[in-house]
């Protein structure tokens, strides 16, 4: 039976290829997007290629904006086996957490960690079980490696998000969700710029992966490269 996936920030880089992998795997994938000319880009893009998929409108900034979209989604009777969090912002001016706007971090946190939390607390009903619910994180989020001192505000936002993980599976293994992280590696992106190492089709490797051939038991863990690191 086809299964049927949610990417938020599915418009471009490595949530557009995911989508375009999982389809690849016969996923039928909504891709969310918050700008409407890039995501219907991205649709034809992928319809061209024979993929199954549909768009929905999210900004996951606003809370009201998944709310809506998870209402349309809710009275079409649409359902998720997946949810893949991976829309996020890494803002340029992102430079000291000692010098900079707090309001810097709190911009930061609201896409990349409440924005995941909301698409989680309202997507919920849509979702099937078992369910997996995976979160794009990052290695600047490491709690156990050095800190790398770029982006400090961006990698806070990855901590949090990790832990958030941990407990979202903790509290949703009893419906039988799976909830993991991934970090992508350093990918050519627009966030990840010229100099990354890592080809888009990489990036999405691991989070493929998660959403259709990891063990279903395998949940609250944070994977690079199809293998469990260390928070
Ligand atoms: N590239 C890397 O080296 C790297 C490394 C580690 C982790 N990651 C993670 O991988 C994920 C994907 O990043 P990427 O490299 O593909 O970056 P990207 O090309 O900049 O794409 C980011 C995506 O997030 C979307 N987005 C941002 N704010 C949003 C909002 N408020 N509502 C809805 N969508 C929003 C963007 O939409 P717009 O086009 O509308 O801006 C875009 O689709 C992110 O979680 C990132 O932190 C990337």
């Amino acid at each position: 039976m086809t299964q049927t996936a949610l990417i938020t920030g599915a418009n471009k880089g490595i949530g557009l290829e995911t989508a375009r992998q999982l389809a690849r795997r016969d996923f039928h994938v909504i891709m969310a997007g918050r700008n409407e000319t890039s995501l219907k880009a991205a649709l034809q893009q992928l319809r061209a290629e024979g993929a199954s998929v549909a768009s929905v409108l999210i900004d996951v900034s606003k809370e009201d904006s998944i709310q809506a979209a998870a209402g349309e989604l809710l009275q079409q009777g649409i359902s998720l086996d997946v949810l893949i969090n991976n829309a996020a912002v890494l803002l340029k001016t992102d430079q000291s957490l000692s010098t900079q706007s707090a309001d810097l971090l709190a911009e930061t946190l609201q896409t990349n960690c409440f924005g995941a939390l909301n698409m989680v607390r309202h997507f919920l009903p849509l979702m099937k079980t078992p369910g997996r619910i995976i979160n794009v994180s990052s290695g600047g989020g490491s709690m156990t490696d050095p800190v790398g001192g770029w982006s400090p505000a961006y990698c806070v936002s990855k901590s949090l998000l990790n832990a958030m993980t941990r407990h979202l599976a903790h509290e949703l293994a009893e419906r039988n969700i799976a909830v993991n992280a991934v970090c992508p590696g350093w990918v050519k992106t627009d966030m990840g710029g010229a100099g990354a190492v890592r080809p888009v089709e990489k990036g999405a490797e691991t989070p493929v992966w998660l959403a259709a051939d990891a063990e279903q038991h395998l949940s609250g863990k944070f994977f690079r490269d199809m293998r469990e690191i260390a928070w």
